[in-house]
């Protein structure tokens, strides 16, 4: 199938964004037991990377594409992170993130075609957005464009060849996953029935990524010191059976995130992590 164009896919995924936007942060879909707990590890890890550089996070200019609801934002805002400026392409995204994350600039735009002018940040990210995206490269061609010498640009996504996710291993990360799945379904099933269903709906360019597609997008590699790590096996097959509200599942969710740093030396994790220190 060719791939479809630049203007369909931003016009689809705003359309598409504008539609979840008012329950963005109630829908499993983006905001599951183990999508909150991930966004949480996700932010320490940027946190401990900034500072592992010597540097103190809070007094670092950062900025985030695709913000959604701001839920990235505002955490990072919570550890005390003042300078905070966040895109999205969908407006009614940028209101929700507006409200929830007051302090923060939120702007609206593409990644592709919104004009910086020159500004220069300490930080760059991206979470879950670049499987939404025409082409991986325009990310890092506004990295090059905007994130100052010494500065970080961080990267959350699926893993398309973790182990959960290829279609090799899932059936069998599945099957083990499957026992324990259903009795959670059932304990939760009052929980997740009033959490409601709306339809899986993605822009036609929207895939999980492989980390060589990623890194081949990258225009000037040699320009970043480049680290990766991926998380989550079992909690990603557990994803839409625990429920945020309960200690059980979030007691459980701790069991299923020691086992998976056990397989964590094969990068076999469903999402991948990954931070590029910019040399030059
Ligand atoms: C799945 S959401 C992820 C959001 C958030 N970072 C999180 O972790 O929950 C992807 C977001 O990126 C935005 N987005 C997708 N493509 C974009 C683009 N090319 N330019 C700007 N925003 C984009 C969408 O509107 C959507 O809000």
């Amino acid at each position: 199938m060719p791939h479809p164009e630049l203007s369909v896919v931003l016009e689809k995924e705003r359309e598409l964004m504008n539609f979840y936007a008012p329950l963005y942060r109630k829908l499993p879909l983006f905001n599951s037991l183990n999508y909150q707990e991930g966004r949480k590890t996700f932010v320490r890890w940027v946190l401990g990377k900034l500072a592992a550089d010597g540097r103190d996070p809070r007094q670092l200019k950062i900025l985030e594409v695709g913000v959604s609801s701001g839920d990235v934002l505002e955490l990072l805002a919570h550890a005390g992170c003042a300078n905070l400026t966040g895109l999205d392409i969908a407006e009614n995204m940028v209101d929700e993130t507006r409200r929830r994350v007051p302090q923060a600039r939120v702007i609206q735009g593409s990644i592709e075609r919104h004009d910086f002018k020159g500004e220069q940040f300490d930080a760059v990210i991206a979470t879950f957005t670049l499987h939404h995206m025409h082409q991986a490269q325009p990310f890092f061609d506004l990295v090059n464009r905007v994130l100052a010498p010494g500065g970080r640009f961080f990267i959350g996504e699926y893993n398309a060849d973790g182990w959960a996710n290829n279609p090799f291993s899932r059936p069998i990360v599945e099957a083990l996953a499957a026992p324990g799945r259903r009795l959670f379904k059932i304990k939760n099933r009052k929980v997740l029935a009033a959490q409601g269903k709306l339809p899986l709906l993605f822009n036609p360019a929207h895939r999980l990524l492989r980390w060589q597609e990623i890194r081949s997008a990258i225009p000037n590699p040699d320009a970043y010191g480049i680290e990766r790590e991926t998380l989550g096996l079992f909690t990603l097959a557990y994803n839409f059976a625990l429920v945020p509200s309960s200690r059980v599942d979030h007691a459980f969710y701790r069991v299923l995130c020691w086992i998976d740093g056990i397989v964590k030396p094969f990068r076999a994790g469903g999402y991948q992590c990954i931070t590029g220190l910019r040399k030059r």
